[in-house]
């Protein structure tokens, strides 16, 4: 008999500048949901490494390799995609001057500017339209919302399988949907074609370890499982709980608020959308349409 492939060893999950909780009394899992009390009987290595996440926004000045973005771009093409369309692509960005412009169009997020890489995630739909053009064929499919939702799906599973990807390298980063708040000259400084728009960014690089930050307390699993039929009663009884857990979380880290204030916030309306309420007609101008 076979004694099958050779094991994948991995490494030692997350490298300790991301981890400042004191992982030895609490297990990932707790430390994930912010009550110690949890505890996972099925978990792996790369469960392990995935519960550790956190979002870095202070780097080093080291800069990523190309080696390390070859392989974070491997692993982004491993993903899985709609009828395998590979309706992504993906720009990295390491010029000081181009990413100063890019952050003055996202919100000034400093971090751009800061982190030696910055990637830009692109729905893009503008192979298939050249595929097409090439081919004589028609393209009729993109006009519908269907196609263009289809893109950021593909390219939001890609950049996830990315940011797993860095971590286990020792890398950090932080995405940046401030991308949207325009559109029209993100395209323009990155010159992207007709059919594609940025998504999101992703500032890259190695953590600093005097960040002032950690894993974030994430919902319960009463409220994000339900069992074979949702169940909205249920799904909402321990927030509460969790409201204390964030705004522990967040007292320690010199921010304020619960989840449920700060959620309400972020959703009140319009002009809580930095520009983005208007996405729609941007979509459309770029060649997107959601007919
Ligand atoms: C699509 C997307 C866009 C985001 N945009 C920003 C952003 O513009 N600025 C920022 O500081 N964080 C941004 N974030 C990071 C989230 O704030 C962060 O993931 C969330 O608060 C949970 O924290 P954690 O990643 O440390 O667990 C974004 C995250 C996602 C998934």
């Amino acid at each position: 008999m076979s004694a099958g492939p050779a094991p994948i060893l991995l490494p030692e999950a997350t490298p300790s500048a991301m981890i400042r909780t004191d992982a030895a009394t609490t297990s990932a899992a707790g430390i994930r949901y912010g009550d110690p009390d949890v505890v996972l009987r099925a978990t792996s290595p790369v469960i392990e490494h995935q519960l550790r996440h956190r979002s870095v926004r202070e780097f080093l000045p080291t800069p990523v390799t190309e080696e390390e973005l070859r392989a974070v771009v491997a692993a982004a093409s491993s993903a899985s995609t709609s009828s395998n369309l590979q309706a992504w692509s993906v720009i990295a960005v390491t010029d000081p001057e181009r990413k100063r412009r890019l952050s003055h169009l996202a919100a000034r997020q400093k971090f751009i500017t800061q982190a030696p890489l910055f990637l830009v995630w692109v729905a893009d739909l503008d192979r298939h339209h050249r595929l097409a053009e090439r081919n004589g064929r028609p393209l009729d499919a993109t006009v519908y919302l269907e196609s263009t939702l289809l893109g950021v799906i593909d390219t939001a599973l890609a950049a996830q399988n990315a940011v797993v990807a860095l971590e286990s390298l020792g890398l950090g980063s932080v995405f940046v949907g401030a991308v949207r708040n325009h559109p029209a000259q993100f395209a323009v400084e990155l010159g992207l074609p007709p059919h594609s728009v940025a998504v999101f960014g992703l500032a890259v690089g190695h953590p600093d370890p005097a960040e002032d930050a950690d894993v974030k307390p994430r919902l319960p699993q009463s409220a994000v499982l339900h069992r074979e039929t949702y169940d909205a009663g249920r799904a909402d009884t321990d927030l509460p709980a969790y409201d204390e857990r964030l705004a522990a979380y967040n007292r320690a880290h010199g921010l304020t608020g619960a989840w449920t204030e700060r959620i309400l916030r972020r959703l009140a309306g319009a002009a809580d959308l930095a520009g983005r309420d208007t996405l729609r007609d941007s979509l459309e101008r770029r060649g997107l349409p959601s007919r």
